[in-house]
């Protein structure tokens, strides 16, 4: 069985990963109708030996698939995945859209696939901070049960899409050049800095993306009870997130059980070795499906604490790989 998919946002950051993902996963695509602003339309792309053209994305642009996955932002998913779904698709959707709609599961795979079977025609893909915490903090939670944890993160600038990346290139080639230093996408100068500021803020002092670690981490996780604290810091770095996190837990935590129970989750490798400069970053876990936990240690400010480091590919985990393994546990 073959299916037929649309991507919306296709020329987009994520749209150009699921297209590599959905080739290297072998999903079985009979049809791909390739979708993205009226801009892009006419343009070609290649995707399994053949050539696709790119169309603007429209209410009509849905009859006949069987799959839709939306990375193209929250007013076009608003817009245009009901459309989609009225039309016969099922949307799994990147944006922020309907992640916290009660009746849209919002899943991460290897936590909580069982929910992909209550959806109503869209599946959110969460946050890609948020994804890739949970890498690291879902498998101690089976064991020590999760009680409340702090992070701060690291997060590239592709996870801004394709624009970002070239204004962190120009700026530091304009840099290097003694040239001035042009800001478009970020408020800031982001080439040799750090912006402590993710998304828009609001009247609590939180940013919209620090309250989805907390919002959407007690959805997925199935835990109403959980809290967390986030700072959320945009850095100099291409691809891949980093998360320093303190968490704790409701029963005595074990750094060794730790370890354990992190080789033995499927979203995550164990990369912890510091006497041997061994630990999570982001260059390494670049273009890697699992994301890479290290730095683990007893945490000594928190009771059944520990503190750890994740980094992962935020626009595979955190958006098209996701999404990729979203449509394969559909499918199975
Ligand atoms: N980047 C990440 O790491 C990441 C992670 C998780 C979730 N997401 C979410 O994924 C979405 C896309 O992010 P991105 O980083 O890929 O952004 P991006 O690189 O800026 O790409 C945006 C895409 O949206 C398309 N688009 C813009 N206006 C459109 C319209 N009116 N109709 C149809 N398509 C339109 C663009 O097409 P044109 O080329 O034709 O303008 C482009 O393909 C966002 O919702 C974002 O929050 C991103």
């Amino acid at each position: 069985m073959a299916y037929k998919v649309g991507i919306v946002g296709v020329t987009g950051a994520v749209g150009q990963e699921l297209l590599s993902l959905l080739a290297s996963h072998n999903f079985p695509v009979g049809e791909l109708r390739p979708l993205a602003s009226a801009r892009s339309a006419g343009k070609k792309i290649a995707f399994g030996g053949n050539e696709w053209t790119i169309r603007e994305a429209t209410p009509d642009s849905f009859a006949g698939l069987d799959f839709a996955v939306f990375s193209a932002g929250a007013s076009i998913s608003r817009a245009l995945a009901p459309e989609a779904v009225k039309r016969g698709c099922v949307v799994v959707d990147n944006s922020s859209a309907f992640r916290m709609d009660p009746a849209v599961p919002l899943v991460v795979p290897e936590i909580n696939a069982h929910a992909i079977a209550a959806h109503k025609g869209i599946i959110a893909n969460p946050n890609c901070s948020t994804a890739i915490a949970l890498m690291g903090l879902y498998p101690l939670h089976r064991i020590f049960h999760l009680k409340r944890f702090f992070a701060a993160t690291y997060q590239a600038v592709s996870g801004t899409g394709a624009a970002a990346m070239h204004e962190l290139e120009s700026q530091a080639k304009a840099w290097a050049a003694g040239q001035a230093v042009e800001s478009s996408v970020y408020p800031h100068q982001i080439a040799f800095n750090l912006i402590p500021h993710v998304d828009s803020f609001l009247d609590t002092g939180y940013t919209k993306e620090e309250m989805k670690m907390l919002n959407e981490g007690r959805k997925i996780l199935e835990l109403p009870a959980l809290r967390a604290s986030t700072t959320c810091v945009r850095v100099p770095v291409f691809r891949a997130h980093s998360i320093a996190l303190n968490a704790e837990f409701e029963k005595p935590v074990d750094v060794q059980q730790a370890r354990e129970a992190i080789k033995h989750f499927s979203g995550a490798e164990l990369c912890d070795d510091p006497a041997n400069k061994v630990y999570p970053m982001p260059l390494f876990y670049s273009g890697k499906e699992k994301c890479g936990v290290g730095r683990l240690r007893v945490d000594t400010a928190l009771d059944n604490g520990l503190s750890l480091w994740v980094s992962g590919d935020q626009l595979w985990k955190g958006a098209a790989l996701n999404a990729v393994q979203i449509l394969e546990a559909i499918v199975r």
